[in-house]
């Protein structure tokens, strides 16, 4: 009986030193002095520059500072950090080859949100294109401006811009056009071909009164992508213990930036499930898994113990 109640003791005072020791990483993550290139001064986690002791940040989030320019690289680009915005857990960033007083300057890197996992439903890249869980074109946190090669002119389709004197065709009776937001397939007009596809989060064009001065504004604006998977990992573990594991998309959990909150979410069922279930579950996974599993061993120990 006495031996039984010193093995419990033990086993508490381990989970706790188990409890604690994670406490600390996380602080040390965090605690970090936050490290500054150019206009971007408070680089902190989970990002860390090129040269950072390795324990700030996390390595999958390292940014260079290259000639006084902070630098993110994102698949076979890098572009420009124009700010960090941990508020909402993104990144706004601008393509190197965009000048903002040269308005002939074209975007370098071609990029769609094609080229984002979070497209589809394995999402394991750093960054994604979304604050929300995939349902329709309004989970993206930015949109598309293509740029239109035509081998004649288009004038009867009010979305194709025309681009000249800006940006002129390198070849005589071609045409160069710019589309902002998402192309349909009825938009393509024949004798066209997608000549560069860039990426802006700057909302204010208007849709009835294009004009290339203003898509030209939004590359300049540039455009915002999010490392929301990693955030919604720390807010969902924190509160729900390690047993939360995080299922994007179609999985039983989501996570997603509730803006009306301007915070994070972590429910444990979507819509399919009922309710009550839901709740259920939801506090089995508080008790089991948070911090509160320690309070739950203490309770039943002490039960134990009075017990006997
Ligand atoms: C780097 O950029 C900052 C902010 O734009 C500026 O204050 C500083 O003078 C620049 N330093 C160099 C060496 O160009
Ligand atoms: C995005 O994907 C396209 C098509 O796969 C590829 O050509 C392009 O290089 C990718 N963009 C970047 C910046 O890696
Ligand atoms: C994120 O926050 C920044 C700064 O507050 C804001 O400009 C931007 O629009 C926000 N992005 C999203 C997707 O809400
Ligand atoms: C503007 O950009 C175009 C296209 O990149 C380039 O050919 C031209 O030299 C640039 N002009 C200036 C003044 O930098
Ligand atoms: C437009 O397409 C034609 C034919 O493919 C090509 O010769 C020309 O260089 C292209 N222009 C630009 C600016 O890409
Ligand atoms: C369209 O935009 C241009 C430049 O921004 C402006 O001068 C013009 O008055 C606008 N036209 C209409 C019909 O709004």
């Amino acid at each position: 009986m006495w031996r039984e109640g010193a093995l419990l003791v033990v086993l508490l005072l381990l989970l706790l030193l188990v409890q604690q020791n994670c406490a600390t990483k996380d602080e040390q993550e965090h605690g970090c002095p936050p490290s500054s290139c150019g206009k971007i001064t408070s680089i902190t986690y989970p990002f860390r520059l090129k040269g950072d002791p390795k324990s700030c940040g996390h390595n999958r989030y390292e940014l260079a500072c290259e000639n006084n320019v902070t630098v993110l690289y994102l698949y076979s680009g890098k572009y420009h950090v124009q700010a960090i915005n941990y508020n909402n857990f993104t990144v706004r960033v601008v393509d190197p080859g965009v000048q903002q007083q040269n308005y002939s300057s074209l975007p370098r890197y071609f990029l769609s949100q094609s080229n984002f996992s979070d497209s589809y439903s394995d999402a394991t890249d750093p960054y994604q294109a979304g604050l929300k869980p995939i349902n329709n074109w309004a989970w993206l946190i930015f949109q598309h401006v293509v740029f239109m090669n035509c081998s004649h002119p288009v004038t009867y389709n009010r979305k194709y811009v025309d681009t000249a004197p800006c940006v002129n065709s390198d070849s005589k009776g071609y045409y160069i056009y710019s589309i902002a937001g998402d192309l349909k397939a009825h938009d393509f007009e024949v004798g066209c071909h997608v000549k560069l596809v860039a990426l802006t989060s700057w909302w204010g064009f208007d849709t009835n009164n294009h004009s290339y001065t203003a898509m030209h504004t939004g590359l300049v604006y540039g455009f915002e992508i999010s490392w929301m998977h990693l955030a919604c990992e720390n807010h969902c573990r924190y509160k729900y213990g390690r047993l939360y594991r995080y299922g994007y998309g179609n999985g039983n959990r989501y996570c997603y930036f509730d803006y009306s909150i301007q915070n994070l979410r972590c429910p444990l069922c979507n819509r399919q499930r009922s309710r009550i279930i839901c709740g259920i579950l939801e506090i089995l996974l508080f008790v089991a898994g948070g911090k509160n599993f320690i309070i739950l061993i203490y309770l039943s120990f002490n039960y134990y113990i009075t017990k006997n």
